[in-house]
């Protein structure tokens, strides 16, 4: 989705800054971008559509000490260089960059029209630096004239206001994330915290239905109903820009699956006392509900059979945005898990917000420290998998699967036990993540490149993770990739196969291995090429990707060879991984 950036303070190379910001927000995905920024008296601005990846920080480098940049993805309006943000007031003093959807701007608009204001996009965010303009007809104070436009304001939005005349920036949020990041010489405003990570790890949060304004020396949190002020704690974030950066890879992608050698390990580095605490909440629950969205909600699938086989305990799963159909069943004792990346999924923070409603209570397995559903959250487990900036995600979902197996054996009683298993995964997944592996799948991926359909089967755990696999395949390559539980295909899917088509089976050596194979088999028998994921050679298989035996944490192990060859099949074919196209990394809007 969009992303924001904002600096005011002591440097004068903000308009440098605020290139190298949205750069860092460019794998949230995006279509065109701009930037605004005070260079004496006047305001700069400069909008394009497409990448911002070629353009020169250089070429920014005019002195100025406040800047705002947004990357657009389009949502009002087509993708032009009108539509791109900011947006600015008739006399151009005021430059706005924004988030979300202003629901109810035709309205504002034919208001601001009747008083002669004047438009040059087709955007919701426009009628919001001609609202401030008016409302500064009233009052002398900038603060104040945004705090009356929010509260005119329908929607889930967050914006960033740049004012020339009095240096400062105000920003507001309703349902859209944004942090600031406290530097000694100044203050970043930004959607993500990537985007000021190489000057600080010092943030702060904003709330729902909160407002902050800085002139660079200070910043001011606001209730935006009440007016009044709020304080706010400092928090440290943990990450590194080290772990921020593509390093030696070509692509985020290969680096977050590459980084799978050691997060396993990180994500299981848990209090064992609050797991246990977490585990007896479950057992405890009158009714435990999981959810989340596209790959996050793949883990909670997996959940389902962990809870079931290891701990005999019955979970109940729903996609987030289809949860709210599910309430009638939620009273003061039940647990909703919420599992999530980015903490900031429109889908998932609704889906809390009903729980919350019946007075149930939160538990979330996410990303990103901070994050608003971190911080809603009755329970928080972070998974410390570093930030994932692909926009596949990868390293994330194993890092929430290996959580929610750990709380499934502590449910069992038996969390030494589990935790020694994942220790052992991690190791397992470090040497299998060699070079000669991973050249096995790009040459793979080469010989299967061109079909254009591809299926996935598995079992008990790995049907997730062939959904998973779908999903992953899908989204990088283009290829039209499905997923199946093995024995669905007789139910329909088999219908599809014919003499080449490549089927992907996901096998393991546990109670359903023969049921898979034999599933492999009625593809085989209708000309599949069938190629295996499986600690075993099988005859079946036409092409053996081997994985190495990892018990219940089998589908952790499996699903990583596909997300390799998901990469290579989208490199193969001439895409970029990081960035597919219509896709977001944070999705803010419902
Ligand atoms: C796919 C993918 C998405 C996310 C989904 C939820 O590779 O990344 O399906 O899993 O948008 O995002 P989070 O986990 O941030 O809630």
């Amino acid at each position: 989705m969009c992303g924001i950036f904002g600096y005011v303070g002591k440097r004068v190379d903000a308009g440098s800054l605020a290139i190298d910001g949205l750069k860092s927000l460019e794998y949230r995905g995006y279509d065109s971008w701009g930037v605004a920024y005070k260079t004496g008296g006047t305001l700069t601005m400069k909008k394009e559509t497409g990448k911002i990846s070629g353009v020169n920080p250089a070429d920014f480098s005019a002195a100025c000490s406040i800047a705002i940049g947004h990357t657009r993805w389009a949502t009002h309006g087509g993708v032009t260089k009108e539509n791109a943000h900011p947006h600015l007031n008739e006399a151009s003093t005021i430059a706005v960059v924004h988030n979300g959807i202003i629901e109810n701007y035709e309205e504002l608009k034919e208001e601001l029209k009747k008083k002669g204001h004047a438009f040059r996009s087709d955007t919701d965010t426009e009628v919001l630096p001609h609202l401030i303009e008016e409302e500064l007809k009233h009052t002398k104070d900038f603060t104040t004239a945004v705090r009356t436009v929010c509260l005119r304001l329908k929607g889930r939005y967050a914006f960033l206001a740049l004012h020339t005349e009095s240096r400062t920036l105000v920003a507001a949020r309703s349902g859209s994330p944004l942090i600031i990041g406290v530097d000694t010489d100044g203050y970043f405003i930004a959607s993500d915290i990537p985007a000021f990570l190489a000057h600080t790890r010092t943030v702060q949060y904003l709330d729902d239905g909160e407002m902050i304004a800085t002139d660079g020396k200070t910043v001011l949190f606001l209730d935006i109903e009440t007016g009044h002020e709020v304080q706010k704690r400092e928090i440290e974030i943990t990450w590194s820009m080290k772990q921020a950066q593509k390093g030696t890879y070509r692509h985020f992608m290969l680096k977050e699956i590459m980084d799978q050698k050691d997060s396993i390990a990180r994500a299981i580095n848990q209090d064992e006392e609050e797991i246990r605490t977490i585990a007896q909440a479950i057992k405890h629950a009158q009714g435990t509900f999981l959810v989340g969205c596209g790959t996050a909600g793949k883990a909670c699938v997996a959940a389902e059979y962990f809870f079931s086989v290891i701990a005999g305990h019955h979970v109940n799963y729903a996609p987030a945005s289809e949860f709210k159909l599910f309430h009638h069943f939620l009273k003061p004792e039940s647990l909703l898990i919420v599992v999530t990346q980015s903490g900031e999924t429109a889908d998932v923070l609704e889906a809390m917000k009903i729980a919350k409603a019946k007075g149930s209570k939160v538990l979330s397995i996410v990303n990103v420290q901070g994050s608003t559903v971190a911080r809603e959250s009755d329970y928080t487990l972070l998974i410390n998998a570093g930030p994932e900036r692909a926009v596949a995600s990868t390293k994330a979902l194993t890092g929430q699967m290996a959580v929610l197996l750990l709380i499934a054996y502590a449910l069992a009683d038996k969390l030494r036990e589990g935790k020694l298993l994942l220790l052992e995964t991690g190791e397992m997944i470090n040497d299998m993540l060699n070079p000669r592996y991973v050249e096995r799948l790009e040459a793979l991926a080469d010989g299967i490149k061109r079909h254009e359909n591809l299926y996935i089967i598995g079992k008990s755990w790995n049907y997730p993770m062939a959904l998973e696999s779908a999903i992953k395949i899908q989204e990088v390559s283009y290829i039209h990739a499905e997923g199946f539980a093995g024995g669905e295909l007789k139910h329909g899917p088999i219908a599809l196969i014919e003499k080449g088509t490549p089927c992907i089976v996901l096998v393991g050596k546990d109670e359903v291995t023969a049921d898979i194979l034999s599933n492999a088999m009625e593809l085989k028998a209708r000309g599949a090429f069938i190629i295996g994921v499986s600690p075993e050679r099988r005859d079946v298989f036409d092409e053996w990707i081997k994985v190495p035996e990892a018990s219940t944490a089998q589908a952790i192990v499996n699903i990583i060879p596909i997300q390799i060859l998901a990469y290579f099949l989208a490199v193969k074919r001439g895409k970029d991984p990081d960035m597919p196209r219509n896709l977001a990394k944070s999705v803010t809007v419902k």
